[in-house]
């Protein structure tokens, strides 16, 4: 990728991209989330069949690349194969140059995860391609698409955002996941909440909200959204014990006993059982951990259409 530093970058607001939560009004955010509710019931897709998307995942996924694909999929489009490790990034090839391939090639949507947070400013300042991107993560930057699948769930339990208790526990600092969600939370209204150690918290995503511990909170959650550590991303330490943390941050069993009879537990996973959360929780009666992957097909669908419209629409 090029180290040309942006200053400037005009955000797209054509809808033809989807990047970042902070380019999406609340408007389109509901928008996303009852096309996603839409489809869930069995809706049909907006969007001719035929269109061209490659997925473009330089940091591993399970969920993300799986669901988009199945997203593609039912809205009709034809899929190219990408791995970046059986591509000519292991020659050096850029990101710039590897998206500006598959775009003479073809592809019409390139749905990207990248470490490096923003990867898609350089990509879009430049002028020169004709797809979309879809943003599949940066770094510790924004995950968009989970964020969405995040919020359908949540409304799909309560039928509101507004007013709700929402918990975001852990590490807080390398979580796109946290500063997507906590972005649209307080903007929809919710209250958020951060636990965790105080030395994983992110001042630009705490100010969003207020910090507690866990055991001062949990009896008054709606939401209690717990988040893995991220060990690839930082070093948690030689001393650092999943059990110990269990104790002292994560969900255990106790803890969850306080919660609500109507609260919820989430996790946008992977998860490391036994370390931010009880392993058997996670498939305990009020997890919604696997609700969750599903609404991420069905919220990919409606970005996915939403694209594919703007596109047409130009
Ligand atoms: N939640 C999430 O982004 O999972 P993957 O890393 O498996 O895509």
């Amino acid at each position: 990728m090029s180290s040309e530093v942006v200053e400037e970058f005009d955000v797209d607001h054509s809808g033809r991209h989807f990047l970042s939560v902070e380019d999406i009004s609340n408007d389109d955010v509901m928008r996303i989330i009852n096309r996603g509710r839409q489809f869930k019931a069995g809706d049909t897709p907006r969007v001719e069949p035929g269109h061209v998307a490659i997925n473009m995942f330089f940091e591993n996924s399970t969920r993300t690349m799986t669901s988009f694909q199945m997203a593609e999929h039912r809205l009709g489009m034809k899929i190219l194969d990408f791995d970046p490790g059986h591509s000519s990034v292991t020659k050096g090839e850029s990101l710039y140059d590897s998206v500006r391939t598959v775009d003479a090639i073809g592809a019409e949507v390139a749905v990207i995860r990248h470490s490096t947070n923003h990867y898609y400013d350089y990509l879009l300042s430049t002028g020169t391609l004709g797809l979309s991107v879809v943003n599949g993560g940066d770094g510790s930057g924004q995950h968009p698409s989970q964020c969405m699948l995040d919020l359908m769930t949540i409304a799909e339990e309560f039928g509101h955002i507004d007013g709700l208790t929402v918990a975001i526990s852990g590490d807080i600092a390398h979580s796109r996941v946290a500063r997507s969600d906590a972005q649209i939370l307080t903007r929809l209204g919710a209250n958020v909440v951060f636990t965790g150690p105080r030395e994983w918290m992110d001042h630009e995503v705490t100010r969003l909200g207020s910090m507690a511990t866990l055991d001062e909170i949990i009896a008054d959650v709606d939401v209690a959204m717990m988040l893995r550590v991220q060990h690839e991303r930082f070093d948690a330490g030689p001393d650092f014990s999943a059990t110990d943390y269990l104790q002292a941050f994560g969900l255990t069993d106790e803890r969850a006993e306080r919660m609500k009879p109507n609260a919820i537990i989430m996790h946008p996973a992977p998860v490391n059982r036994g370390c931010e959360i009880s392993g058997h929780l996670v498939e305990a009666p009020s997890s919604r951990i696997f609700e969750q992957m599903g609404n991420g097909v069905m919220v990919r669908m409606a970005i996915l259409e939403q694209v594919l419209q703007a596109r047409e629409s130009k």
